[in-house]
């Protein structure tokens, strides 16, 4: 949601550390951003809406060169409005106590309006609409003397999630973390000390780093870190290495992150795949799920459960775990799942999928589950992140970071996660070894099938320049084409606000065919498989419609030619494995129009790369 740094230090200036790093955690909010800096005369807030430059431009304005040695200890923040509009009233770092208090949140106070009352009755005055200046006033309330002693009775108090960084001039050199929901690492250097949302504004420094856990608050000083719970007891948290480093999150030459993680996909697919193909057996290894060939046949049905992008790959899991393990499958969107009173059971799998692992209503689905008792898998890219942490078992995808707010190597990886976890659940429960290896030989041409895509990335261009000036767009498929139909309509809707909708194919006569006509492209995904015969039958629904269409096909299937002349085609390969190749036709497709409608592709309006918050 936000992005939140912390910088402490003896001697270096804390100014130029802490812009670097809230650049790079931009692409969890970018509607306003701000630092508090502190020195002997006090704390001086700088905020700023718009995006980091602009703070940055304010700061050279306003803070020369030669007046940064002096502030060695701050904290930033870059927003994502939840309460309050974004302004510079409402940007953080919020203070207290007549300025001497500043504080930066990620997450949401859930009853800061009774704690906003409470604090008014005793003379408080708030100028913000919003919930986290509730808690900068909080720490004040309690201060009496102790800055540590203060933010735990505070945060006693405090329902909902929260990350939180606060200096005090009270309290010179002294910086204080906290963490329930919403993630925080640090990193302790020889000389300074680092804290951040997420490990992309440190891994320009090192690659050891602290990862704090629901309930810790730490005190930091640049001598060192002293870690608590909120009744005060000392807590030690390990340092771990993260495995990629600050080349995985520049841009590398291409115009936005995500082309290049587009043009990624292969590397990042060889590296989901490494070392869990067992071609003689016909089988995945997965260690990380612990899970021996009696817990897998022990098992009754899959739950699925994630948002977004992670929920389309979660529909197409759902059909593998059917069509290889044949056991019964569904996904549940995860903030239905942690509502409803789902029925799970001990011998209920349920395997929670998200990029980030820190999505709030998933982890809050991964909870629910574990207190229904059932097994709980993950499948998270981010390596050491809180979902991952707590299923306690899982698959990392190793797809690198992913910058680009709007996801598309992950979603790759995680159907490929979740087919080697199909197959495994497969060769355990029925499927013989000539047909598992049949599946692994699939799964290992996907990085080739996806070369042989991105090869066609300017005839994609030259498709999307004929539409980009569309004003609504529709997305058909069957069978694994119709999570692929989802998918492509999310990526066009969320870089290129074109409004677009992906439906099943069958579904179009049942309603949508009203909106059709020729202001309307169909994207049909109608690769060689199954599906292909019906799903060609509806592209000429369409056609009689005067729908211009779209169609993703296989390589050399001449019929589709007959409806559109705006073919992509994609090598022939098992249905199974097929949206891979044809989400990246669209994902190159969305990139485009969105390109051509000069839109911020990284960082499209109103959106953020990891929700935190409900
Ligand atoms: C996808 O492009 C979006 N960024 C969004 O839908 C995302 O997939 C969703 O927020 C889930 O995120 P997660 O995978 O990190 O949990």
């Amino acid at each position: 949601m936000c992005g939140i740094v912390g910088f402490t230090s003896r001697s270096a200036s804390a100014v130029g550390p802490l812009v670097s790093g809230l650049r790079r955690l931009e692409y969890r909010g970018y509607d306003s951003a701000g630092v508090a800096l502190e020195c002997e005369e006090g704390i001086k807030v700088f905020k700023q809406t718009g995006k980091v430059a602009e703070l940055d431009a304010l700061l050279k304005k306003e803070l020369p060169e030669e007046e940064r040695g002096k502030f060695t200890v701050g904290i930033a923040h870059t927003r994502w409005a939840t309460h309050g509009l974004p302004t510079t009233v409402n940007a953080h770092p919020h203070i207290a106590d007549g300025g001497s208090l500043a504080l930066v949140h990620n997450g949401i106070v859930e009853n800061y309006a009774a704690l906003r009352s409470g604090l008014e009755k005793h003379g408080v005055k708030f100028v913000s609409q919003t919930d986290t200046e509730v808690l900068a006033h909080l720490v004040a309330t309690f201060d009496q003397g102790d800055l540590l002693a203060a933010t735990c009775e505070a945060l006693k108090r405090v329902e909902g999630t929260y990350g939180i960084a606060l200096i005090s001039a009270k309290h010179p050199g002294e910086m204080i973390v906290a963490r329930k929901g919403s993630p925080l690492v640090i990193r302790v250097g020889e000389k300074d000390i680092v804290v951040a949302s997420d490990v992309s504004a440190i891994v320009a420094y090192t690659r050891q780093v602290i990862y704090l856990k629901d309930g810790d608050v730490a005190r930091i000083t640049p001598d060192g870190v002293d870690i608590h719970s909120l009744d005060f007891s000392p807590v030690s948290r390990e340092v771990q290495e993260v495995d990629w480093d600050i080349g995985a999150i520049e841009k590398g030459g291409y115009e936005h992150f995500m082309l290049k993680e587009i043009f990624e996909q292969p590397e990042a697919l060889e590296n989901c795949l490494r070392g869990r193909l067992l071609p003689e057996e016909g089988t995945a290894k997965l260690s990380g799920l612990r899970l021996g060939p009696r817990e897998i046949a022990a098992l009754s049905n899959v739950v699925l459960t994630a948002c977004g992008t992670s929920y389309y790959a979660g529909l197409h899991g759902a059909y593998a775990f059917e069509q290889f393990a044949g056991i019964p499958a569904r996904i549940e969107q995860a903030a239905e799942f942690r509502y409803r009173n789902p029925i799970v059971a001990p011998d209920t799998a349920l395997v929670s999928l998200s990029q980030s692992g820190e999505t709030a209503d998933t982890l809050a689905a991964v909870r629910e589950a574990k207190r229904k008792g059932a097994l709980v898998l993950s499948v998270c890219n981010a390596v050491g992140s809180t979902i991952a942490r707590e299923a306690g078992r899982g698959v990392y995808l190793h797809a690198g970071p992913e910058i680009g707010v709007a996801s598309t190597k992950a979603f790759l990886c995680q159907v490929a996660a979740l087919e080697m976890m199909a197959l495994l659940f497969g060769r355990t429960r029925r499927l013989s070894g000539a047909e598992g290896a049949a599946i692994v030989r699939a799964l290992a041409s996907l990085p080739d099938l996806v070369r042989a895509v991105l090869a066609k990335n300017d005839a994609i261009a030259r498709i999307a320049e004929k539409h980009a000036g569309a004003r609504d767009a529709f997305y058909i498929g069957r069978g694994y084409q119709y999570p692929a139909a989802l998918e492509g309509a999310l990526k066009l809707k969320e870089i290129s606000y074109l409004h677009a909708e992906g439906y099943h194919a069958a579904e179009l006569k049942h309603g949508p065919i009203a909106l059709l006509d020729e202001k309307v492209p169909v994207v049909a995904l109608a690769p060689r498989g199954p599906d292909r015969d019906k799903t060609l039958g509806n592209i000429q629904e369409c056609r009689a419609r005067n729908a211009p269409v779209v169609a993703i096909v296989t390589e050399g299937d001449a019929d589709a030619r007959a409806f559109t002349e705006d073919l992509v085609e994609v090598p022939p390969c098992p249905d199974f494995v097929a949206a891979v190749p044809v989400v990246v036709a669209e994902q190159l497709f969305a990139y485009h129009v969105a390109r051509l409608r000069g839109e911020p592709i990284d960082k499209p309006r109103n959106l953020a790369k990891s929700v935190t918050v409900e």
